[in-house]
């Protein structure tokens, strides 16, 4: 029998990775994806806890869902709901007590369990709660990938060992995980194969990259580049997100030689004041970063950098979030994500004295992200007139138009035709747009 699988994701691109894979394992149930929430048959939420707002979005939405719940059931038709992700995997009771009508919670750690879970639930045994991690690896027993686009995710490593004195992060993924460089390439292949020709490589903590090669041997993320570099019809290679400690100078020589490898860095720094990335529990100094960027532009002089920041963090004084402006008036960013700080309990940050007011906060992320769009603008400005090859990912919303994106990560359009979907082109780059860039094929 066909059913219908509804797949919510909020957060970062591993949890869009995972809805992908649980989507995979459950289809030789029967389960089809639909984006009409009123005809599934299974919704599932794949959720973000990193900030207070994020997690709260569950809660609505699930009342949105409930409703419709009870509407199916009116008509005899059964709905169940799910809750994955990062809210599972923290407050996973909480969730139950609050929403008693979902049927199954559970972590980005067992999504390898799912098709068991909605067996055991169909037989009526009760709501379910998995919040494990199991000693199984569960990126082994994950179905094979079924289709892929132009531009493809690949979950490298998972988990983060660093906790920053913010971050949920440790504790909803767990510790640090590489795959093995044989498990990569073969899904790196088969991606080729269903017709990637972009790859970026995923993790919360990718360039901390240390998989096992085929002789036993520990590698890191340089190695697999190089590796993944050998597959002939894969023409781009990027990775996220770096955190500025694991940037070896292997990797950094690596966007020197490997010409697969996109001249684009998310490198999040946080902060520009020292004081603040120590109590952040960074381990290391805006001036570590600015030596970082110099080494990155010396190996390759194009790199476009972004970041992430955080506004407002406990005892953060004008003169820190001065020195925030500071180091990104300094860097020059292509692009940048910025947040005013959320406190989340459990962390060691929720603890701290000296919490900053919400209007102050909003007001340094208002003077930030100024900053940054000019950054922006002006790196986009400073495109216009240049030719650079764009690998085009699908059709544009405006008829005759193609939409793909510039080594700098830029998305671009241009009129021409849908049959160099897939290729990369040199493009004439005419004008820049809101979010995209104008240009022509040449
Ligand atoms: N290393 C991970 C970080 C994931 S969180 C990765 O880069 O994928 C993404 C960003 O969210 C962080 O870089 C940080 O800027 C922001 N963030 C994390 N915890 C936060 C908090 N408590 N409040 C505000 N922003 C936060
Ligand atoms: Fe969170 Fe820090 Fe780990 Fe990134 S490096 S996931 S910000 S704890
Ligand atoms: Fe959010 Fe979890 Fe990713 S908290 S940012 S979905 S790792």
């Amino acid at each position: 029998m066909t059913k219908k699988v509804f797949i919510k994701t909020w957060g970062c691109q591993m949890n869009a990775y995972d809805s992908d894979k649980m989507s995979d394992i459950i289809a030789p149930l029967g389960y089809s994806a639909t984006n009409k929430m009123s005809e599934a048959d299974l919704v599932i939420f794949n959720t973000c806890h990193i900030r207070e707002k994020a997690t709260e979005k569950l809660f609505s939405e699930l009342g949105r869902f409930h409703k419709n719940q009870l509407e199916r059931a009116k008509r005899g038709e059964k709905t169940l709901i799910a809750v994955a992700g990062c809210v599972a995997q923290a407050i996973g009771p909480e969730i139950q007590r609050r929403a008693p009508y979902v049927d199954m919670v559970f972590g980005p750690q067992t999504y390898q369990y799912l098709p068991e879970m909605i067996a055991r639930i169909s037989r009526g045994n009760g709501s379910i709660l998995n919040t494990e991690f199991p000693e199984e690896i569960k990126f082994d027993r994950l179905a094979e990938t079924s289709s892929s686009g132009i531009s493809a995710f690949l979950a490298i490593q998972e988990g983060c060992d660093k906790f920053c004195s913010y971050c949920v992060v440790p504790y909803t993924r767990g510790t640090e995980y590489s795959r093995s460089i044989s498990a990569i390439a073969k899904e790196a292949n088969r991606l080729v194969e269903l017709g990637a020709r972009e790859i970026t490589l995923l993790g919360q903590n990718v360039n901390a990259y240390h998989g096992e090669d085929e002789s036993g041997n520990i590698r890191g993320l340089d190695y697999l580049i190089s590796r993944l570099s050998e597959i002939i019809d894969l023409k781009r290679i990027c990775y996220m997100t770096s955190h500025p400690n694991d940037m070896t100078d292997e990797i950094i020589l690596a966007h020197k030689n490997n010409p697969k490898l996109m001249p684009f860095l998310h490198l999040p720094v946080q902060s520009g004041a020292d004081r603040i990335l120590a109590t952040m529990n960074r381990k290391h100094s805006a001036d570590d970063y600015r030596k970082i960027i110099d080494k990155l532009r010396a190996a390759r002089p194009d790199i476009a950098l972004s970041s992430d920041f955080i506004v407002g963090f406990p005892g953060e004084t004008t003169f820190d979030f001065k020195a925030t402006l500071r180091l990104i008036s300094d860097v020059g960013f292509a692009q940048a994500y910025s947040f005013k700080y959320s406190r989340r309990p459990g962390t060691p940050a929720s603890a701290m004295s000296r919490q900053i007011g919400e209007e102050l906060k909003e007001e340094r992320l208002q003077e930030l992200q100024a900053l940054i769009r000019q950054q922006q603008d002006a790196f986009n400005h400073s495109s216009v007139g240049k030719t650079m090859p764009v690998l085009f990912e699908n059709k544009g919303r405006n008829g005759g138009q193609i939409r793909g994106r510039t080594p700098y990560m830029q998305s671009a359009h241009a009129k021409a035709s849908p049959d160099l979907i897939g290729q990369e082109v040199m493009v004439k780059i005419t004008a820049t747009k809101t979010n995209s860039l104008e240009g022509e094929v040449v």
